[in-house]
């Protein structure tokens, strides 16, 4: 089979390495790629937001199926061109992408079809919602309607923190995506990431993770776009992921399938355990970054199967198998990130990684021959253990040995986990 992928982050580059261990590949290609990618997938220099030359490049070198990593161009309706010109695409079209590009989109599928969730309101006015958050008191959730790189979310523990949000968001801080604001219950519990394909009709759940959005230890500081993550998420038991199948997933399969645009590629579900259970925070249709890296690690299946069933409408025919080992990645992030950071400084080395280690690359590029860090989320230092504890020591004992002067990590990924172990 002939693949291109799109994207260029870490998430791309575990899927990059891990399609290409697929006995069904023949030629791999990947746009625009990293320099991690480039191990596994020939770069192919096109401009991703150009759809017709995505298409001419697929027409030139007979692609078989497309691999749509980031949310972006699905939204932007990447899938749906390459569909109507007769390409296998991984990844839902422009509606359906709906899930994640508008959180009152989800928001009215989960009240159609009684899927838990926070009790919410939609606003396009500063003045009703403040109302709104007035009446309802805080602690209270204000998010920007649209995509704001996840930084369009207030979890206000305050009326006045609440007030400041709307205005925020009406004033322009989030640009389009906050011209319409939600405001929702908050949920309390421990959250988890819950991951599942969909063909359109039926559903194939993967696993589960749980990501550290704050960049300071702790759990502190401004949120980021996920500073580490492990799977499986321990919070997720048996029982919790047969419940979020049946209460969250299958309606919306159903729901989506009713509205005449039925859902293919991947469910990423925010979920928050509280204590009636697993409710839905968020969609997402594309995979975590940096979760993608770590569910990879502990994959033991052919990759390119089971994302391809999702475009031919198999997905009841193919079966994932995993690992019992946890998987932990600590991403090293630039100095500075989630602000402002210096851009193009050296990566002197990395080091070789062993079985169950992966350095994945993100936001890398190659000068002259020579690494640099050019992104705000650098590298992922992924390995696996028998615990969670194991998979932490030895992904922290890969990094130390990355030679990157202007790179920082948090040094406590894992940590709910680890002192679940210990306990
Ligand atoms: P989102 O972009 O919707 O994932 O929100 C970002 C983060 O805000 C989530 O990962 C949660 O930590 C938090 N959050 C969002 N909605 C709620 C809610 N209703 N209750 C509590 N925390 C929330
Ligand atoms: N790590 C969170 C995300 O990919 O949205």
């Amino acid at each position: 089979m002939k693949v291109l992928l799109i994207g260029s982050g870490g998430r791309e580059h575990a899927l990059a390495w891990k399609l290409a261990q697929s006995p069904l590949m023949t030629e791999f290609y990947a746009a625009p790629g990293n320099p991690g990618i480039a191990e596994h997938a020939t770069l192919a220099a096109l401009d991703v937001d150009d759809h017709d030359a995505v298409i001419a490049f697929c027409r030139e070198k007979q692609i078989d199926f497309v691999v749509v990593g980031p949310e972006a161009p699905l939204v932007a309706g990447i899938a749906d061109k390459l569909r109507a010109a007769g390409f296998a695409v991984f990844g839902p079209s422009a509606v359906a992408a709906q899930l994640e590009g508008s959180k009152g989109f989800t928001k009215d599928i989960c009240a159609r079809y009684n899927i838990p969730t926070g009790a919410y309101q939609r606003f396009n006015n500063a003045p009703k919602a403040k109302a709104y958050i007035r009446e309802e008191g805080a602690p209270i959730v204000v998010k920007a309607d649209g995509l704001a790189a996840g930084k369009g979310v207030t979890v206000a523990m305050t009326l006045d923190e609440a007030l400041a949000a709307v205005d925020d968001c009406f004033e322009g801080a989030f640009g389009e995506a906050g011209a319409e604001v939600v405001v929702e219950a908050y949920l309390d519990g421990e959250e988890a990431s819950f991951f599942c394909l969909c063909d359109g009709k039926s559903a194939l759940p993967l696993a589960t993770a749980q990501d550290h959005k704050r960049v300071g230890e702790g759990d502190t500081g401004p949120n980021t776009g996920g500073m580490g993550a492990y799977s499986p998420a321990p919070v997720m038991t048996g029982e919790m992921t047969e419940r979020t199948m049946k209460e969250i997933i299958e309606p919306t399969i159903r729901g989506m399938a009713e509205s005449g645009h039925p859902f293919t590629g991947v469910f990423f579900a925010g979920l928050m355990i509280t204590a009636k259970g697993p409710e839905l925070i968020e969609y997402n249709v594309r995979f975590g970054d940096p979760e993608c890296q770590v569910l990879m690690m502990r994959l033991k299946s052919d990759l390119l199967p089971l994302l391809f069933a999702c475009a031919n409408g198999t997905l009841d025919q193919v079966k994932a198998e995993w690992t019992d080992d946890p998987a932990l990645t600590v991403v090293m992030a630039s100095k500075g990130y989630p602000g402002s950071y210096e851009k193009n400084t050296p990566i002197i080395a990395l080091p070789e990684a062993g079985e169950g280690e992966k350095v994945f690359h993100a936001g890398t590029a190659l000068k002259d021959g020579a690494l640099v860090a050019t992104g705000g989320r650098v590298l992922n230092v992924t390995a696996t253990g028998r615990t969670v504890g194991e998979a932490k020591d030895r992904a922290y004992t890969l990094l130390d040995r990355v030679k990157w002067e202007n790179g920082f990590c948090r040094r406590d990924i894992g940590w709910r986990a680890v002192e679940r172990e210990n306990a």
